[in-house]
């Protein structure tokens, strides 16, 4: 049988795709990306005989029913993990960027009732609970506090109604500011190069707020892990939702102090005061932990943060 990984190229996608790969499942990633190429995803070159890859955007319907279609009748799971993520910019292309996220992952769940996809999860986000205050559980009322967080409570409802009213097996992991290898600092939003920069030599860089938010940043790798595990549990409720994070919420100039002592160089990274994310944290995962078996690995960010390290100076060029 096969897993579809819809955005199987992206960061959280991408370590999806060589854990199930590596266990010997065949694996297809549906992404707008083409392949591995300049990707720098070197961990899925081992792999890459299981791994069948389909150069489909999710807003191309017709495409995607089709390129979908060439595998009915041995689908077991859709992983749906495109979007375009939470950040400053998300607002400066609203039509587009929610159109990604939520027509997106409505083309794709329709084409898997169509097909008799038997189980579908979800990468929904912490975003779900705004800036409500932390140790947020999975039964707290909805709250978006920004339109990232509104295509992921859309879409958490759109999936599990169709959950309910056509059978689909769906469920939902609620992720939380991932980290880790297969992105590098340099590529991704203010905040992120401010704290994570210095481990891949970025230096300066100012950003006007965060200084004063914790958040859960979260090992990519354990990201993925309990997104598997959620996968092969044997039976939720439908369209159950499951937080998944480290679980400890570290401050962000803190997570700066940790960079610089690891490479030991001063990174001369400064964030203004407040909050760069309309968020709370952390997220409770004790029932991801109970009911999944879900045992995040770097719950020290200080670990997480070596990983992090040794991959990007393993793939510097
Ligand atoms: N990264 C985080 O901190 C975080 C936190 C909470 C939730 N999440 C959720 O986890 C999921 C994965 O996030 P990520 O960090 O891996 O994101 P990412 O940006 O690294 O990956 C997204 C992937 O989607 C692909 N994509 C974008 N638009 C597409 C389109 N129109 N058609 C086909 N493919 C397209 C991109 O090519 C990319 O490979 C998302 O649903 C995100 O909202 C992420």
């Amino acid at each position: 049988m096969t897993t579809l990984v819809f955005g199987g190229l992206g960061h959280v996608g991408s370590w999806i795709v060589h854990d199930l790969a590596e266990r010997g499942e065949e694996v297809v990633v549906f992404d707008r990306a083409s392949d591995i190429e300049g990707l720098e995803l070197d961990y899925l070159e081992p792999h890459l005989p299981n791994i069948r890859f389909e150069n489909v955007d999710v807003l191309d319907t017709h495409t995607l029913f089709e390129r979908m279609r060439a595998y009915e009748g041995r689908i077991s799971a859709a992983i749906f993990g495109v979007a375009v993520i939470a950040g400053p910019t998300f607002q400066n292309r609203p039509f587009r960027n929610i159109g990604i996220n939520t027509t997106g992952m409505l083309n794709v769940i329709d084409a898997c009732r169509i097909l008799g996809v038997p189980k579908f999860i979800n990468l929904s986000s912490g975003a779900v609970y705004g800036n409500q205050p932390g140790g947020q559980t999975e039964d707290l009322p909805f709250k978006a506090t920004d339109l990232y967080g509104a295509t992921k409570v859309a879409n958490e409802v759109l999936a599990q109604q169709y959950s309910l009213t056509y059978g689909i097996d769906v469920r939902q992991a609620r992720l939380y500011f991932v980290y880790g290898p297969g992105k590098r600092p340099s590529t991704m939003h203010p905040l992120y190069k401010a704290m994570f920069g210095g481990l891949e030599g970025l230096t300066g860089i100012e950003v006007a707020n965060g200084g004063d938010q914790s958040l859960d940043w979260t090992h990519v790798r354990d990201t993925a892990q309990g997104v598997i595990r959620l996968l092969d549990a044997p039976q939720v409720e439908p369209g159950e939702a499951f937080n998944i994070s480290c679980g400890v919420a570290t401050n962000h100039r803190e997570i700066i102090e940790h960079v610089e002592l690891l490479t030991g160089r001063e990174a001369a990274m400064r964030l203004g005061s407040g909050q760069y994310f309309s968020r709370g944290a952390p997220l409770d995962i004790s029932k991801a932990r109970q009911r999944l078996k879900f045992t995040p690995r770097f719950t020290d960010i200080r670990e997480g943060l070596s990983d992090y390290h040794e991959w990007l100076a393993g793939t510097q060029t």
